[in-house]
């Protein structure tokens, strides 16, 4: 079934000029890495924001830019994920924000599936920590380009060139600078700009609250000092070895082009920002279920990549997160939802920032759109104009944290009942469920414990069904692919088997070796990872 109540009037530009435009990416990192000051840095130079001093650093930032739910408030951490869109020249960039707590979720994975392509950002003294690593793999797997973004070159930190061993050995790709810092780490007095041919000289403007003074070396490096020299030394070096940037190899993932920056003093934001303008892959055609591709100038369609609910406790609201892959968008038609074949009206549709929100009556191919009420969309869920179109699913990601969830008060196991199906659609975590348990204690199954913090926070707020969580000693979840044939047993040595709503049958394990003895004991049984 299809519809559309809206033709929309095509407002001025066309479609494939709008998508050539745009930049979607996300900022994967290990938190603390300088993620949201990188952010706000690249706003800043975008003016979006007048005066980065007034959100540089956490201790501003708690309780302002994107604190809005109870949890978040108490912790000071951003849960929800939003995009921010900045325009540079004539570019529009989409940066969908990866929440960046501690805490994995599932949430995170998600939003890499939204992009074109990540900014991997590496904090100087610390190199390759394990959160980044984690989210550079799931990049990989969907086949992301890569730029690597070295941060806190202000402080004393690890050797450039070690640095750039350190990204070829750890992710396989080719590291290509396109800046390289003069001074070491802690003494960041400028860099060359490798791409454009120049030798920069930077000053931070009030500590970094405004954009950095650049003045272009007179006369090249040549005149400098030693610092100057031995960092031409080391660029050249590096290039000789590493090659030049290639588009082709860039966009296949083997060549990661590599900058370096001090966001908190803004230096080096505005070469990345150029970077990103001129390198970063616009949005093209998108690969759906059936195995075909969407042009971007075919008729509307995008997918759910994040639901959110219980952003406003009074409104009991439901927000999707849409990525557009093609067409325009107009606030107001009706479209179709491909798993249900009903019509979805979208006369609510925000751009979400933290707290505030604003309307959005166009959008294009890589633009983000939050709809409002939108309590029967799912993860996962395309949404056309006109042809029908399917993209393919968002995978489940191997849960590694289990714990059985039981109402605290039996008289309200109605509402608890309620609450872990909301929980479970929405994908807040995955719900597990065994005949030997029950309906009464599901399990909740994990990528990251702030899942179930949230789980719990809304299953007592929300729900008004307060639950109790028993921690499950597993860590590993595996798929059991021809289950319904054999004739297992619900539980076994150091292991149990458990039912997802979608079909699945997972196995639980406390650790692999428990897997491997069930492989020997069950020979017939098909076993496979969880997750693409
Ligand atoms: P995240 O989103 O990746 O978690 O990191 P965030 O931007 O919050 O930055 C973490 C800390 O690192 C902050 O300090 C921030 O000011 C600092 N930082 C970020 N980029 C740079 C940089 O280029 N140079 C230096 N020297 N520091 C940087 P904080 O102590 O948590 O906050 P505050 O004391 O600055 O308020």
């Amino acid at each position: 079934m299809s519809m559309t109540v809206i033709t929309p009037a095509l407002p001025g530009p066309s479609v494939l000029e709008e998508a050539r435009r745009r930049r979607t990416f996300a900022v994967i990192s290990h938190p603390d890495a300088g993620k949201s000051t990188l952010t706000e840095a690249l706003a800043l130079y975008a003016r979006v924001i007048k005066d980065a001093g007034v959100t540089h650093g956490k201790s501003s930032r708690h309780g302002t830019v994107s604190d809005w739910m109870g949890l978040e408030q108490e912790r000071g951490i951003s849960i929800s994920s939003a995009a921010l869109q900045l325009n540079h020249g004539d570019a529009v960039l989409n940066v969908v924000d990866t929440p960046g707590h501690a805490d994995f979720s599932e949430d995170t994975y998600r939003v890499l599936a939204a992009v074109d392509f990540a900014v991997m950002l590496i904090d100087a003294a610390k190199g390759f920590e394990p959160q980044t690593l984690k989210l550079l793999d799931v990049c990989r797997r969907r086949g992301l380009p890569i730029i690597t973004v070295i941060n806190k070159w202000d402080r004393p930190g690890l050797e450039a060139l070690n640095l750039i061993d350190g990204i070829a050995e750890q992710t396989g790709m080719n590291p290509v600078p396109l800046t390289w810092p003069a001074g070491r780490a802690g003494e960041f007095a400028g860099l060359f700009d490798l791409y454009r041919g120049e030798a920069v000289q930077l000053e931070a403007v009030r500590g970094g609250a405004l954009p950095s003074l650049e003045t272009t070396v007179a006369g090249g490096p040549a005149t400098r000092d030693a610092q100057w020299q031995a960092a031409l030394e080391e660029a050249e070096l590096v290039t000789a070895a590493n090659g030049k940037f290639d588009p082709a190899a860039f966009q296949v993932a083997r060549q990661t082009p590599v900058l370096f920056t001090a966001a908190a003093k803004n230096f080096g934001v505005r070469q990345l920002l150029d970077v990103l303008t001129e390198l970063g892959p616009a949005p093209s055609a998108r690969r759906t279920a059936e195995g075909g591709h969407q042009p971007v100038d075919a008729g509307f369609s995008g997918f759910v990549f994040k639901v959110q609910a219980g952003q406003d406790a009074a409104h009991r609201d439901h927000i999707a997160f849409l990525r557009v892959c093609s067409g325009v968008f107009e606030r107001g038609m009706v479209l179709t939802n491909a798993r249900l074949g009903r019509p979805f009206a979208t006369k609510y549709a925000h751009r979400v920032i933290g707290r505030s929100r604003e309307v959005v009556d166009y959008a294009w191919p890589g633009d983000i759109v939050g709809l409002v009420n939108a309590a029967r969309l799912r993860v996962g869920d395309s949404l056309y104009a006109t042809e029908t179109v399917r993209f393919p699913e968002i995978p489940h990601f191997a849960p590694e944290l289990f714990t059985v969830a039981r109402a605290a008060d039996p008289g309200r196991y109605k509402q608890f009942r309620r609450g872990i199906a909301q929980l479970e659609h929405e994908g807040v975590v995955q719900v597990l469920r065994s005949d030997r348990r029950g309906e009464q204690a599901p399990v909740l199954a994990a990528v990251g414990a702030l899942q179930f913090e949230v789980a719990q926070h809304r299953m007592a707020g929300e729900f008004h069904a307060p639950a109790t969580f028993e921690p499950l000693p597993y860590t590993l979840a595996m798929h059991l692919n021809n289950a319904g044939e054999t004739r297992l047993p619900e539980t076994f040595r150091g292991g149990e088997i458990m039912h997802r709503s979608d079909g699945e049958t997972l196995a639980l394990f406390t650790d692999r070796y428990k897997l491997e003895h069930f492989r020997e004991d069950n020979p017939g049984v098909e076993i496979s990872a969880i997750g693409t």
